[in-house]
């Protein structure tokens, strides 16, 4: 009779450690390739403050499978947290990682007192996990891009309105 096969253990999360740079780097080339760059975000990570213990790494053993990074950055007046990129490698799609890791950001980013998390991403995959349009409809982008594509979760009160700046 034959065994049934285990189901190899979910990767585990943890916040980015600055030794991890290299390994996020080449993953995220995997996942996006070299259009990477062109996007409006970078616009914004070129002037974000990186917040590493913010950011979330999934490990598979010694792999890095999943990356979301988050930055701090101020729309108008509000500082917020910025995030993305985030990227799972193929192999590992479908089980819930990207929805763990984004969760897990979000957690960290409120537990540490931040009022609000921005990106830019596809709405029918950020929507379900508490991020909308609506609340960051007066957010200023540097440069051009889809409105419905610009998303906020907020975890108070606060306005999103004007340019996103420097902190
Ligand atoms: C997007 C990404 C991080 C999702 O990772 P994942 O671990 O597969 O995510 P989950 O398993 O939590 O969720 C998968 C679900 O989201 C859906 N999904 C994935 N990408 C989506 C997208 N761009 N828009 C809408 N839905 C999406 C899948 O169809 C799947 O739906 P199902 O559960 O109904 O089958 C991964 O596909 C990836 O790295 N893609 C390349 C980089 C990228 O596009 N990053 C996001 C930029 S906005």
């Amino acid at each position: 009779m034959s065994q049934p096969t285990a189901r190899p253990a979910a990767p585990i999360l943890k916040p980015q450690h600055p030794h991890d740079a290299q390994a996020i780097e080449a993953l995220l080339d995997r996942a996006f390739g070299p259009g990477r760059f062109t996007k409006v975000s970078e616009r914004v990570r070129e002037f974000a403050e990186p917040a590493l213990e913010l950011s979330v790494c999934a490990w598979a053993g010694e792999r890095l499978v999943g990356v979301v990074r988050q930055w701090r950055v101020r729309v108008g007046g509000q500082p917020v947290v910025f995030l993305g990129p985030l990227a799972v490698d193929a192999d590992q799609r479908g089980e819930g990682l990207g929805a763990r890791l984004v969760s897990e950001a979000a957690r960290a980013a409120e537990t540490g007192g931040e009022a609000a998390v921005l990106l830019v991403g596809d709405a029918p995959f950020f929507s379900p996990l508490g991020f909308s349009a609506e609340a960051a409809r007066e957010v200023v982008m540097p440069g051009p891009v889809d409105p419905t594509r610009v998303l906020a979760w907020l975890f108070r009160p606060v306005e999103l309105k004007g340019p996103v700046r420097r902190l």
